[in-house]
């Protein structure tokens, strides 16, 4: 499984952990930046990942500002890409099984390390439930995108 990972200088402390314990997993990963602390705009590196995500370059993402807010609303402008905003372990897990998402977004200025890396290996092994219910809700995004982004 290949991860797409972004940061803004808001989040450029907790990504070399996340970073660690991917390649410590055995994930490959593309990290698309930020690399430095100087200030820049979420915008730019939440829509490098959701590209690689919506194109299936890679197969999940994972983002880190300050709050994990503008990565998110950023990401889920992008076809195809639905976006968990998760500082909790239940709701990491909640949407895998029925959101599908295939992109995370978190803050640093939010949560430490250590919850970091419990949300992220919920998100990562955790699968989409399949349940009729939710595809049937999934559906109807898919629906209101095809419809808008023209
Ligand atoms: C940057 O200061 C901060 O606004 C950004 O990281 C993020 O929290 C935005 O939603």
């Amino acid at each position: 499984m290949k991860i797409a990972i972004g940061c803004d200088h808001g989040g450029i402390n907790l990504k070399p952990i996340l970073l660690k314990y991917l390649e410590e997993k055995g994930y490959e990963y593309e990290d698309f930046g930020c690399y430095e602390k100087t200030s820049v705009d979420y915008n730019d590196y939440a829509l490098k990942v959701a590209n690689s995500v919506a194109k299936k370059e890679c197969d999940l993402g994972i983002l880190i500002c300050g709050t994990g807010i503008g990565m998110s609303i950023m990401a889920n402008k992008v076809k195809g890409i639905r976006c968990g905003h998760c500082h909790d372990v239940f709701s990491a897990k909640m949407t895998r099984l029925h959101n599908d998402a295939n992109v995370l977004a978190f803050g640093e200025r939010v949560i430490g390390p250590g919850l970091m890396l419990e949300i992220v290996e919920a998100f990562l092994t955790t699968k989409f439930s399949n349940d009729e219910r939710h595809v049937r809700r999934i559906a109807k995004i898919t629906a209101l995108e095809e419809e808008n982004f023209k």
